[in-house]
């Protein structure tokens, strides 16, 4: 069988990050661009010496050079800036919708056939940034949110329970904003409905919502924290989950920013939804029953999603 080839775009904290986890799990030859001059080159020098003393075997190479991204099978796209302290993800749309029309283009011109995954702030509007312009179809291109999202509330509610992290499923529908959605109606402690279990240990229903907030302030909280950048290790961690899906067809049920047209009221939007990968991409968008009030809090992050896509596109117009 030939070698996969993942291709990264942007080799900051996340794509170095990435590529370690890739060249560790040996998912193919990995392509690690960017545009600074010699970074790239750096960073893929420095992992690949990691391998013989970790045991794995991967071709890491940097590039500052689109073409070297050509065939690859999957794309994982983390280059633009991440917000600072103080700043909301929606502050990056100017800045990064500009980087994702340069990365579009080397996508389109060089790989038409990946899947591409986007990391890139603000992810919603990001997302469908690329897909405009690269021009894949929309089911090969999706955003790394809903399961960075599940995996932090899932963290915070087995800290809380004192439990194992193996054993909470979460769940995360919406845009990846601070409106996003904790859906605890399907959140469970090994099948057991998290409310439920909450009973059972005795922790109050007020502190289940402080962790709801905390989860929607997540990212913010780890911007604070490290003064100058944003999360790396679970959006990559996240975003490889994803990866692996569609390279082995797994048909994994992840959350995450697909596009989502004739389902949960919605007519052609990316936001987070549980959406089966497989070697088809975004397979499908599973429709889930959600409570009056979830609706209700799907529908102001939704509606902050599109509010933020018409930003968008009257930038991408100025941009034409
Ligand atoms: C995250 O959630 O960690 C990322 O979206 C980065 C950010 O700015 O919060």
């Amino acid at each position: 069988m030939a070698r996969k080839k993942i291709a990264l775009v942007g080799a900051g904290m996340i794509g170095g990050t990435l590529a370690h986890l890739a060249a560790k799990k040996e998912m193919g030859d990995i392509v690690l661009f960017d545009i600074a001059e010699g970074m790239p080159q750096g960073k893929a020098l420095d992992l690949s010496q990691c391998g013989p003393v970790e045991g794995f075997d991967a071709k890491i190479t940097g590039t500052n050079d689109y073409a070297d991204i050509a065939g690859a099978d999957v794309v994982i796209v983390t280059a633009g800036v991440p917000r600072k302290p103080g700043m909301s993800r929606d502050d990056l749309l100017g800045i990064n919708l500009k980087v994702m029309k340069a990365v579009g283009e080397g996508i389109k011109n060089n790989c038409p056939d990946a899947f591409v995954i986007c990391i890139t702030n603000p992810l919603d509007a990001m997302v469908w940034a690329l897909r405009e312009f690269s021009g894949l179809p929309h089911n090969k291109v999706v955003g790394m949110a809903g399961v960075l999202d599940s995996a932090r509330f899932a963290t915070f509610l087995a800290w809380e329970f004192g439990v194992s992290v193996k054993d909470v499923n979460a769940f995360v529908l919406g845009g990846h904003g601070d409106t996003m959605v904790p859906v605890t109606s399907y959140t469970t402690v090994n099948g057991i409905p998290v409310n439920d279990f909450a009973k059972i240990k005795g922790v109050e229903q007020s502190r289940i919502d402080e962790i709801v907030d905390r989860t929607r302030k997540g990212g913010g909280e780890i911007v604070q924290l490290l003064g100058n950048g944003s999360a790396y290790y679970a959006p990559a961690t996240s975003a490889i989950a994803m990866a692996e899906a569609y390279l082995g067809d797994q048909k994994r049920i992840l959350p995450c920013a697909s596009y989502v047209e004739g389902k949960y009221g919605l007519d052609g939007l990316y936001v987070g939804v549980p959406t089966v990968i497989g070697a088809g991409g975004t397979e499908e968008v599973i429709e889930i029953d959600l409570s009056d009030e979830e609706k209700k809090n799907l529908k102001v992050s939704t509606d902050a999603v599109e509010e933020l896509l018409e930003a968008c596109k009257g930038l991408d117009e100025s941009l034409k």
